[in-house]
């Protein structure tokens, strides 16, 4: 029963999560709209690491995040970005989308305590500089 509940306020968080990045009027918006492709990542989150650790992707793109937890609950934040979810204990996938619109690297962090190793939780984001 708890586990449900706390399922459903995940997806609500998520979907809100996704409607505040689509709203936002990111400065690479319009380049995003017509040109960029979607890029489709299925994340695993797990005592101390994301799988794939490193995600690359070129800036303008449509990237969108499905993350699951292999263990308990961690979280996945992107500040540059403003992205950050709860990625809840038994499995269930959390979707987060979001447009590259700055090229660079920037660290993705693990953003729920998850035990001894949860400062070290963590990935990037690489944004390849789209070519005007
Ligand atoms: Cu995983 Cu904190």
């Amino acid at each position: 029963m708890e586990e449900s509940a706390l399922g459903k306020k995940v997806s609500r968080d998520a979907l809100l999560w996704v409607a505040v990045v689509w709203l936002a009027p990111a400065g690479a918006g319009d380049l995003a709209a017509d040109t960029a492709p979607s890029r489709h990542f299925e994340v695993t989150a797990s005592r101390y690491k994301f799988e794939p650790s490193r995600i690359e992707v070129a800036q303008g793109d449509v990237v969108d995040l499905v993350v699951r937890s292999a263990d308990t609950d961690h979280g996945l934040a992107i500040e540059a970005y403003q992205v950050k979810v709860k990625v809840p204990k038994g499995g269930q996938s959390v979707a987060v989308s979001f447009v590259a619109s700055r090229a660079g690297t920037f660290p993705i962090k693990c953003s729920e305590y998850c035990g001894s190793g949860h400062k070290r939780m963590t990935g990037e984001l690489v944004v390849a500089e789209r070519a005007q």
